[in-house]
């Protein structure tokens, strides 16, 4: 029986993981230089934190939740989002007392059951950073700079919108949601099923709806940042202004409502024409702390979908210049040679050079045939002559020129650089 992955998964290895690791490392670079520290929580939680803080009415936790009951008879979910899980473990490592506010940022596998498509998967992989603490809209320029930042970093920004909007506190959006199920009931009857559910549980998600019936209805609805009380409107100007004297560029888009419930005031979504999906997202939640049980705790923050911005890296054809280049091949001719070439090895690998060695006994040819496959730059070869002479050669792969030199570290590094 053959036995292959589940759906939704992958396997990820050779050139694509080196995009991966690209990518890590500028997020850890940036999350250093932001003074960010890196949290780690279970990828399993308890089911009624995600119903608690996501929604019971959002498609992740209607639909998409990998849930199942333990052998202690618990609802266990697998994460859908780490947002929650990092506020619970604010308020259960009680993190209030700390000095505020508290950066985060966190990389793991989440776990959704959607429909598979390109860039759609089931077990799939975010960054995110959780600013904890701030009533500031300093902190949501300080989150979408962070975002910003590493896009920078690793040649995409360019090719990113962040798209920006307020949906205000739970005063002004309740204000905004009366006005738009007025203006939507005498249509509810033209809408898609889902509006109609959502009409009752969830007026505001109606504004994403893809369906084209829908758009057309809602082209004329009224709009959330209308709506705003002075202190939200004010608080969203301020970070539009900031936004721009920081020349992060965005542009201002109403239907973004995000399809999480925790959030309030300024909600962003980062997408990517090349890949035609939201690559990125995130916003306040000044709510969520309170939801789970802590003190009221003022919040903001984002995740990035990191396969997304693989694929967007390899379709852009930016990935060529990522893949890591082995510098030297070690290539032994003479048993005699295994001891030298090895503490050689040892002392370039030391010295931060990816070096690789023969570790199969296999003819010279076979070798070279191995080192031309893995792209070594170079080739160091050591007979029975230039142990003799205490020499070794060096072969360039690609002019394919060879140069005799001492057998000693410092001569090689020369013909590496
Ligand atoms: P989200 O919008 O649900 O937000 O997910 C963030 C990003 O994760 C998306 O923009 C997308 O790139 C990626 N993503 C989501 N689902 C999938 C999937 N099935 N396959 C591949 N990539 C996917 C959140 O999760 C919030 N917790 C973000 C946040 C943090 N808000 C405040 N703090």
């Amino acid at each position: 029986m053959n036995i292959s992955k589940p759906k939704g998964t992958k396997d990820i290895f050779f050139d694509e993981i080196n995009v991966w690791q690209y990518v890590e490392e500028n997020i850890i670079k940036v999350c250093k230089e932001f003074n960010i520290g890196e949290i780690r929580t279970p990828v399993f939680e308890s089911t009624a934190l995600f119903k608690r803080s996501v929604g019971d009415s959002t498609d992740i936790v209607n639909k998409e939740m990998y849930t199942f009951e333990d052998k202690g008879f618990r609802s266990i979910t697998l994460r859908p989002e780490l947002t929650a899980g990092v506020v619970r473990a604010y308020i259960e490592n009680g993190m209030s007392s700390l000095p505020s506010p508290l950066k985060f940022w966190y990389r793991g596998n989440m776990y959704r059951y959607e429909r598979m498509q390109k860039g759609r998967y089931r077990e799939f992989s975010q960054f995110g950073v959780e600013i904890i603490g701030s009533d500031s809209n300093l902190a949501d320029i300080e989150s979408i700079s962070v975002a910003y930042a590493l896009f920078k970093r690793i040649g995409l920004s360019s090719h990113i919108v962040i798209s920006l909007n307020s949906i205000g506190c739970t005063k002004c959006r309740n204000i905004f949601i009366q006005a738009l199920k007025e203006y939507i009931k005498p249509n509810l009857n033209k809408m898609c099923d889902t509006c109609k559910v959502r009409f009752e549980k969830n007026p505001m998600r109606m504004i994403d709806c893809k369906e084209k019936g829908c758009k057309d209805i809602l082209a004329k609805a009224p709009v959330i940042t209308d709506y705003l009380c002075e202190d939200c409107r004010v608080d969203f100007q301020g970070v539009q202004n900031m936004l721009k004297a920081l020349d992060i560029p965005f542009v201002l888009d109403n239907t973004i409502v995000r399809g999480l419930d925790y959030y309030n005031k300024t909600v962003y979504e980062i997408t990517s024409k090349d890949l035609g999906l939201s690559v990125g997202g995130g916003g306040r939640y000044d709510g969520l702390v309170s939801i789970l049980g802590g003190v009221q705790t003022p919040a903001v923050g984002f995740a990035i979908g990191m396969d997304r911005v693989v694929i967007l890296l390899q379709q852009l054809g930016l990935d060529k210049q990522i893949s890591k280049k082995v510098d030297l091949y070690f290539a032994i001719i003479d048993k005699d040679a295994e001891v030298i070439s090895r503490k050689i090895t040892s002392k370039l690998r030391e010295m931060g050079y990816v070096v690789d060695i023969d570790i199969q006994r296999r003819s010279f040819k076979a070798q070279l045939k191995y080192a031309d496959k893995i792209k070594a730059r170079y080739v160091c070869i050591i007979g029975k002559n230039e142990i003799k002479n205490n020499t070794c050669i060096i072969k360039n792969m690609e002019d394919g020129k060879q140069l005799e030199v001492k057998l000693e570290i410092d001569e090689i590094i020369n013909r590496l650089l």
